[in-house]
């Protein structure tokens, strides 16, 4: 018989992104605060003759199909762990942007692994999930756990954040992606010859998400990737004013982008502002979602 185990995952957005200086491995130590956003994946495993991966969605020909799909990676990486062939077919219904800077290849990873937690019976604990998580990339971990988290490190050792409310986002979408990668040296080119203090989480930022305030998230909000994104894309800052004319109560980036992220002050307000982002003409499409969002779940 063959059976098949969905998990949906969720996008995420940082809500504060402090980056340090690059430290001696390539990565850079950050004071990350993930925000999970309802904007979903939906990852399905079913025992195969082999690993393949398949990708449904309007931005699906963007996402990778051989063995560097995360998604793939998370399923050989459980198998290796347990001494399980990794013969599964992996569907990824594809909502989550593209290279956008919102978690999408974390998230499919994230789900992958719990999928075929699932079918194969391997009876993961979370501490154990987490670690394998934390193996395929910085992002990963908090896809699997989702709501809110503050992530130390290179962004994957997470401490859970208390949010009081329900916060508004209306996402714009722009043309192509851009690699973390080259957004992060980018980073260290513009800070280059100066001293880039370690990163702290803002108190200011954990408290306006413990009240569910939007206007002191909105003041909160800080993204050290922002200025490294908009240098490799210029084009994004007209994006940014769009929303802010449109009434946003912030934009910024999104992660490492260029997907841009506008807070709202309620869902009214996300629908109007995503009819005008559209109209804009500054972005390919916009998406209205709230947060928090619950992390990996079995469907
Ligand atoms: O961990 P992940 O594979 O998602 O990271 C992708 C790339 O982003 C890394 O190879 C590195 O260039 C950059 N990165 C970084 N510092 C971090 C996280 C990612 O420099 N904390």
């Amino acid at each position: 018989m063959s059976q098949s185990v969905t998990v949906r995952v969720p996008a995420k957005v940082n809500v504060q992104l402090a980056v340090g200086a690059a430290r001696p491995d390539g990565f850079h130590d950050l004071a990350n605060v993930f925000l999970a956003v309802g904007l979903y994946d939906e990852v399905t495993v079913t025992p195969a003759d082999a690993l393949r991966v398949t990708c449904s969605g309007p931005d699906a020909s963007q996402v990778p199909l051989d063995a560097s799909n995360l998604a793939a990676r998370a399923a050989t990486a459980l198998g290796a762990r347990h001494g399980i062939a990794p013969d599964v077919h992996i569907h990824i219904a594809k909502d989550i942007p593209v290279a956008g800077g919102m978690a999408g290849g974390s998230a499919d990873a994230a789900g992958a692994l719990l999928a075929c937690d699932a079918l194969w019976n391997t009876g993961s604990t979370r501490d154990e999930l987490l670690a394998l998580c934390a193996g395929l990339g910085s992002d990963v971990p908090f896809s699997l756990v989702g709501g809110a988290a503050l992530g130390v490190g290179r962004g994957e050792q997470l401490t859970p954040v208390e949010v009081g409310g329900t916060f508004h986002w209306v996402f714009a979408v722009a043309d192509g992606g851009l690699s973390t990668p080259a957004v992060y040296r980018e980073f260290d080119r513009l800070t280059a010859g100066t001293r880039v203090p370690a990163p702290v989480v803002s108190p200011t930022l954990l408290d306006a998400l413990r009240s569910g305030d939007t206007a002191a998230l909105a003041g909160a909000l800080s993204n050290d990737l922002q200025a490294p994104a908009l240098s490799l894309r210029p084009s994004l800052a007209r994006t940014l004013a769009a929303g802010t004319v449109a009434g946003a109560r912030a934009a910024l980036v999104s992660g490492s982008g260029p997907t841009t992220a506008f807070l709202a002050e309620d869902e009214a307000a996300a629908r109007a502002l995503a009819d005008a982002l559209t109209a804009s003409g500054t972005c390919r499409t916009a998406r209205t979602a709230v947060s928090p969002a619950p992390g990996a779940t079995l469907c």
